[in-house]
């Protein structure tokens, strides 16, 4: 008897079976406005932990098998999810970085030290070039955080002459001298990271002052269009925004917001992988009120930018936990299904505000917080996350539709929350794409979607589910947590009835 009790504490212990709840959904499939900004499914890569070194960069000599010291399973791998938009070098570590510290013959580049990530030698190996080179590999429009904390306004104006100068001027000179002819296009421009934290420690009003030097010298070169990003808020702290709209909204193009599913900042935040049903529960509840969050910084921009031209960057997301035990790798964890259920939950959210919300990108691609993949030397593992990932991406620039939803509700700490999360869009050939997530650990959902006037012939279907909610993948055992094919779906008079098993997430295609 105890022993039983004892299980159905432990979340990796109990499969409790068959029991059902109903669900309606309302997909209104001719109500369509809004495109999902493909940028919502953006990365983010920072010089922390094995993120760069070891995780992307291996550099050419290494055993690692590698294009020109990329290694080939991880750039292959991130090549199958379209990474629309690449954050780099930071983070915190982009207010220490001095870029020309980066370029030039690898064995002269200054040896420094990363103050914010563990005190470890940096060795510039993997610089400006090495970052411009990789987004041309996997087709992504890199996004550039710039030092404002430690930096100068000329180092930053002279960053952006060395990577999209076309003419005679002296950094396209320097660009040239160092092997690339031609100048990369660079769209994305961070003024700042947390510069009321780790980026300076700044006030809102001094950040503010700053951001107009800092970004009137970052000029557009020969055709290059800037998209500037002011250094924006930390979940609740909504006086940032108000302060950086009312002082700067005119010259931002966007504002960025950092939002982490995490316990808190002092102390242990939690096992990645061994954690019981409340703080499963807990972890789905911090999770959602990213959209509290999101709603209100978005009032606070529609009252100084009524038409909308200030873009909210949610530019870090995801969950923290304690660092793996053994691992020196800064920020290392694993990444079990509960995972998987922040990002199918926040991807859904990020959809809906697709009118303001113009990019994402989550923390971070490799090795660090909620990575899409895990390295050791030269074993690679898919995360649960990176499935997600890949299940959604089809949402990128399609037309996202309006929903209706009843179904059950879950409670944490007597907050109530939505059991299921759905999210739907048109693509231009008219294919609907409804990706759901069925957060319930115990009960399957029986979900009837009505599309109204939307005639569908044939539905197929991914599923991603496990076990237990805190299943993981290793690199022993890389398939506990992997997507198959989704079966449960019939094609009925109103729409669709599917059946989505307890702690699931499916994403279905209707043509
Ligand atoms: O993503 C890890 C760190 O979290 C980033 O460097 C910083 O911007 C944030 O506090």
């Amino acid at each position: 008897m105890k022993k039983l009790f004892l299980a159905t504490l432990l979340m990796g212990s109990v499969t409790l079976s068959a029991q059902t709840s109903t669900s309606k959904i309302t997909i209104h499939a001719d109500q369509g406005k809004n495109v999902i900004n493909k940028e919502i499914y953006g990365q983010f890569a920072e010089h922390l932990g094995t993120c760069i070194y070891g995780g992307i960069w291996v550099g050419e000599n290494s055993p690692i098998p590698n294009t020109k010291g990329y290694r080939n399973d991880v750039l292959n791998a991130l090549k199958q999810l379209h990474i629309p938009v690449l954050r780099w070098p930071g983070g915190c570590f982009a207010d220490e970085y001095h870029w020309m510290d980066g370029i030039g013959p690898k064995e002269k580049r200054a040896k420094i030290v990363n103050n914010n990530w563990g005190g470890v030698v940096e060795d510039n190996s993997f610089g400006t070039n090495e970052f411009f080179n990789l987004c041309e590999l996997l087709e992504t429009e890199p996004y550039l955080s710039g030092n404002v904390g430690s930096g100068s306004v000329e180092e930053m104006a002279k960053w952006v002459e060395y990577i999209t100068s076309a003419g005679d001027s002296p950094m396209a000179r320097l660009r040239r001298q160092n092997g690339r002819e031609k100048p990369w296009k660079l769209k994305y421009l961070g003024v700042g990271n947390e510069s009321w934290g780790c980026g300076g420690n700044m006030t809102p009003e001094y950040y503010s002052d700053l951001y107009r030097r800092y970004s009137t010298y970052c000029r557009e070169y020969d055709g290059n269009k800037l998209f500037k990003i002011g250094s924006g808020a930390s979940d609740y702290d909504y006086k940032w925004t108000e302060t950086l709209m009312k002082n700067v909204g005119d010259r931002m193009q966007g504002v960025s917001l950092h939002y982490y599913t995490v316990k808190g900042w002092d102390g242990s935040k939690g096992s990645a992988t061994k954690f019981n049903k409340d703080e499963y529960l807990w972890t789905m509840h911090k999770c959602l009120e990213i959209e509290d969050v999101v709603k209100k910084h978005i009032a606070i921009m529609d009252k100084y930018d009524p038409k909308n031209k200030v873009g909210l960057m949610v530019d870090e997301w995801g969950t923290w936990w304690d660092q793996e035990p053994g691992s020196t790798s800064a920020l290392y964890q694993q990444n079990s299904m509960r995972d998987a259920f922040v990002a199918a939950l926040s991807l859904n959210i990020f959809n809906k505000y697709t009118e303001r919300v113009k990019m994402t990108n989550i923390a971070q691609v490799v090795n660090v917080l909620q990575a899409m993949i895990l390295t050791d030397g030269p074993k690679m593992v898919l995360t649960p996350t990176y499935h997600v990932f890949e299940m959604y991406k089809g949402h990128m620039g399609a037309t996202n539709l309006p929903i209706d939803i009843q179904c059950d509700s879950l409670v944490s700490n007597n907050k109530k929350f939505a059991a299921v999360s759905v999210s739907a869009s048109k693509d231009a050939k008219g294919l609907i794409r409804v990706t759901l997530a069925n957060v319930d650990p115990d009960k399957e959902q029986k979900i009837e979607i009505d599309l109204g006037n939307a005639k569908i012939a044939k539905v197929s279907g991914t599923i991603l589910t496990a076990k237990t909610v805190d299943a993981y993948n290793t690199f022993e055992n890389p398939n506990v947590v992997a997507p198959a094919v989704f079966k449960d779906a019939k094609v009925s008079k109103k729409g669709l009835s599917i059946t989505v098993p307890a702690k699931a997430i499916v994403s279905l295609e209707l043509l």
